[in-house]
């Protein structure tokens, strides 16, 4: 990751957090976007104001996201790579199928795929300028597969139908993109993570485990290794691709 750029929003969430180290970690530089003014500046500092830069972003605002935009630039003269990680929820979120309620739905719906969209729409137009550039959205095994409803049971956890419905609407989007801008010069994938351990009730957890093939649960950390390949040049010829990383709880 040596001399490139990464503008990452939610920088300042559980993966975007730790992408951010792992690029730092790597010798690159990283542009920490978040609504979340606290948590992206005790970010910058742990990760020193030479390596990361925290800019105030909502991706659910196009002027936020152009604004940002340009302070990356004009900090680092460049931005090789975004990834887009920020997961902005409503208040409802997380309501089951039978409670969701419209002005929820629309705003969750808006949020986070219309927030992917918007972004998207603006890093690309920033990529086409500047000649290349690589983008990676963040899905979830939820976008692929459909939820182990049994998990859940015993627990007040809800995998949320408007979830799946998103993340399988963020493959779309990294499919589409891809080939509408392949030939600018953009690469654009997207990586589908498994469940990130949290603090989630233990029954769900221990039923999640046995569902995988070795640790389970994962750490955003176990993450960063295919985000690297995926903003690296060893993954040139990778287009419109989504990987799993899930230790085979799909299977
Ligand atoms: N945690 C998991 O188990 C898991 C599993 C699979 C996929 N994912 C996906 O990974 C992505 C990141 O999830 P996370 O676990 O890091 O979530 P998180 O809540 O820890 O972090 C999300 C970050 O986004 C920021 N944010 C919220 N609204 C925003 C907005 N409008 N503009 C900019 N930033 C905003 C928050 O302040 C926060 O820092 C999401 O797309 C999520 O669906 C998470």
């Amino acid at each position: 990751m040596k001399e490139t750029v990464t503008l990452i929003s939610g920088g300042a969430g559980r993966i975007g957090s730790a992408f951010c180290r792992s690029i730092v970690e790597n010798d690159g530089k990283v542009v920490i976007g978040d609504i979340s003014e606290e948590r992206g500046m005790a970010l910058q500092d742990e990760l020193g104001s030479k390596n990361a830069y925290f800019v105030s972003l909502d991706t659910t605002d196009s002027n936020s996201i152009v604004e940002s935009i340009k302070l990356a630039k004009s900090k680092y003269g460049k931005i090789d790579s975004a990834v887009h990680s920020a997961y902005p929820i409503s208040k409802g979120w997380g309501a089951k199928f039978e409670d969701i309620r419209p002005e929820n739905l629309k705003e969750d719906l808006f949020a986070q795929l219309g927030g992917a969209i918007l972004f998207s729409q603006q890093i690309i137009d920033f990529f086409k300028s500047q000649g290349y550039g690589s983008l990676v959205h963040i899905s979830s095994i939820q976008g692929v597969y459909s939820p182990k409803f049994e998990h859940y049971s015993g627990t007040n956890m809800v995998s949320p139908i408007e979830y799946a419905a998103i993340k399988s609407g963020i493959i779309s989007i990294t499919k589409y993109l891809s080939k509408y801008c392949g030939r600018d010069n953009i690469r654009i994938n997207s990586i589908s993570p498994g469940g990130i351990e949290d603090n989630q009730p233990r029954s769900f957890v221990s039923k999640y485990n046995e569902s995988c093939n070795t640790k389970g649960m994962l750490d955003a950390k176990d993450l960063c290794g295919t985000l690297l390949f995926l903003l690296s040049e060893d993954s040139t010829f990778i287009h419109g691709q989504n990987i799993i990383v899930d230790d085979g709880w799909g299977l």
